[in-house]
């Protein structure tokens, strides 16, 4: 064994690939002059009642190892908060407190996978989940959404054909991060359907299920699933609670499943603290109105930033996203979005994130996030169209 090989990590480590937002946003970090929507984070508060929860917790001294599996209180206030979205039942006995909706991801394909065994992701997706099936040494595919006339839209039978018999895990993310899409009730029931007869396991990532623009909650695996499906459903407090500092979310798995989980809970963060529980015990008993605002203020920002895009030259955004906080669109002539957005950055002031970062079926598109006030996004839209007036001809 070579010297470097000793202080080398695993080569499926070496693999991974490094966040390309993050290669846009370091070089900007500490300059106050730039407007950033690159990352997915809403810009307003965590609110109020949900801080006091978390002080009052402090203050009753919250501060010692609680249960693996969550805080009673927690988990059995989740268990039927799902229930109540999800129309049926969802047992304690599913249910497990995680460190955040990343932790969830992590524990769900650190469960299923073994090296070499073969995934499909729906794509463009946020990257992690792209990534972390790779960490374990499994094969990544990808299915890819189309950008059409109607806006992105899955083709139920490219998904299908490519989950053949002996794959282990589908992964989807809807509302989805970065396309806004979301997957249709009936094409859910299909790929159950089809996950059913073949024994392969859907980890469907919810972390954008409430910022949905035309219901309570985003059509979801857990509304259609009986207890006993190869189905893991992970989620989060960060974005509809605006607590993405907070670092806390939950995975509702098969109750078989759920001591396997508990393992890997306790050799990864033992448990979630206690005090930031308490936190998410305040957030689901009194974050509806906040939902409701956070939804609204995404949705007239969704719709402002629509308008504003379609008015500039060679842009086309699409049709608006039916969830989640962003927009993915094109523009004309983009062959290198991170050289783009370096550029934007550097010249122009203004962070958006490269459709390449979500996968090589993103490069031509950009990634605005529009958890933001409308005076902002005018900003950066001003911005956006300086640079493009200046530089008609994009990398
Ligand atoms: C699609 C998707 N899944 C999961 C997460 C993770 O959220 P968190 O780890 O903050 O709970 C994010 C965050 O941006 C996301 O966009």
């Amino acid at each position: 064994m070579t010297a470097s090989c000793i202080t080398q990590a695993r080569p499926e480590v070496r693999a991974l690939r490094s966040s390309k937002i993050r290669e846009v946003a370091n070089a900007a970090l500490g300059r106050q002059d730039v407007l950033p929507f690159w990352f997915g984070e809403p810009d307003e508060p965590t609110p109020e009642v949900v801080r006091q929860a978390a002080i009052a917790a402090l203050q009753a001294q919250q501060t010692f190892y609680v249960q693996t599996l969550g805080a009673p209180a927690l988990r059995e206030a989740l268990a039927r908060y799902l229930g109540g979205l999800h129309g049926r039942p969802v047992p304690l006995e599913s249910v497990a407190v995680t460190s955040s909706g990343t932790t969830s991801l992590m524990l769900a394909v650190q469960a299923l996978l073994n090296p070499g065994d073969r995934v499909v992701a729906v794509t463009p997706l946020w990257p992690n989940l792209v990534e972390m099936p790779k960490v374990l040494g499994a094969q990544v595919e990808t299915v890819s959404l189309a950008f059409t006339g109607s806006g992105w839209q899955l083709d139920l039978q490219r998904l299908l054909d490519a989950l053949t018999p002996g794959t282990r895990a589908l992964l989807v993310n809807s509302p989805n991060n970065p396309t806004g899409w979301a997957l249709p009730r009936a094409q859910q029931q299909a790929i159950l359907a089809h996950c059913r007869r073949h024994g392969i396991w859907i980890v469907s990532d919810d972390v954008y299920q409430r910022l949905y623009y035309a219901d309570r909650c985003a059509p979801s695996f857990l509304d259609i699933a009986d207890a006993q499906d190869r189905v893991i459903s992970c989620n989060s407090f960060s974005k509809a609670w605006l607590m993405t500092g907070w670092r806390l979310g939950w995975i509702v798995v098969p109750p078989p499943l759920l001591p396997e989980i508990s393992k890997l809970i306790e050799y990864s963060t033992t448990c979630a603290p206690p005090f930031v529980q308490s936190a998410g015990c305040a957030a689901l008993a009194h974050g509806e109105a906040t939902i409701a605002h956070t939804v609204e203020r995404l949705r007239r920002g969704r719709d402002h930033l629509q308008q504003g895009l379609q008015a500039l030259p060679g842009i086309r955004p699409g049709a608006p996203a039916a969830g989640a906080m962003y927009t993915f669109f094109r523009l004309e002539g983009l062959s290198d979005s991170l050289a783009f957005c370096q550029r934007l950055v550097a010249d122009a002031g203004l962070g958006l994130a490269p459709g390449v970062a979500f996968g090589p079926e993103g490069e031509g598109y950009l990634r605005w996030c529009y958890a933001s006030s409308t005076e902002r996004l005018d900003e950066g839209l001003r911005r956006l169209a300086r640079f493009l007036a200046a530089r008609p001809l994009v990398p």
